[in-house]
């Protein structure tokens, strides 16, 4: 009788650490015109990440304010648990970035790299590109991809 009831406790604490283990949300703004942007957002609800999205006419405001270099830009920004995601980035990126933590504003895809996950359209022949760590002083190459390929 005593055993059944402590089951109980036991059981919610489980499922709340079941729950604290899900991803965070990744809040994407992008412009309501763009639509390889709904592809990335695709992308990222698909590798388990909680995803919302806001249609903004001015995302490049958006960039400035939270720091994406001009010369690292791309169509969406997003931010996830303090970091920021310009561009194209894979989500196996993100959840290295998420686990390691390092230092910086986030991690940026510059430009629309073909085969990139978002600019993935039957027949492009996917090019190979860096994922840049940046922060307010420059960027460094964080991973490299091929598709949504780490290479
Ligand atoms: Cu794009
Ligand atoms: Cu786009």
């Amino acid at each position: 009788m005593l055993a059944s009831l402590g089951a109980v406790p036991l059981m919610l604490s489980l499922s709340r650490s079941l729950r604290a283990e899900t991803l965070p949300m990744v809040t994407v703004t992008k412009d309501p015109g763009c639509g390889c942007c709904d592809g990335w957002a695709d992308h990222v609800r698909g590798a388990g990440f909680p995803v919302r999205v806001i249609e903004s006419a001015d995302v490049f405001s958006l960039k400035q304010r939270l720091g994406v270099p001009v010369d690292l830009s791309s169509c969406h920004t997003a931010e996830v648990d303090g970091y920021v995601i310009e561009g194209h980035v894979p989500a196996a990126a993100v959840k290295r970035l998420l686990a390691e933590r390092p230092v910086g504003i986030g991690l940026a895809v510059p430009g629309m790299p073909a085969g990139s996950p978002g600019m993935d359209f039957p027949g492009v022949q996917p090019e190979a590109y860096d994922v840049f760590l940046f922060n307010t002083s420059g960027h460094e190459a964080f991973l490299r991809f091929l598709g949504t390929q780490e290479v």
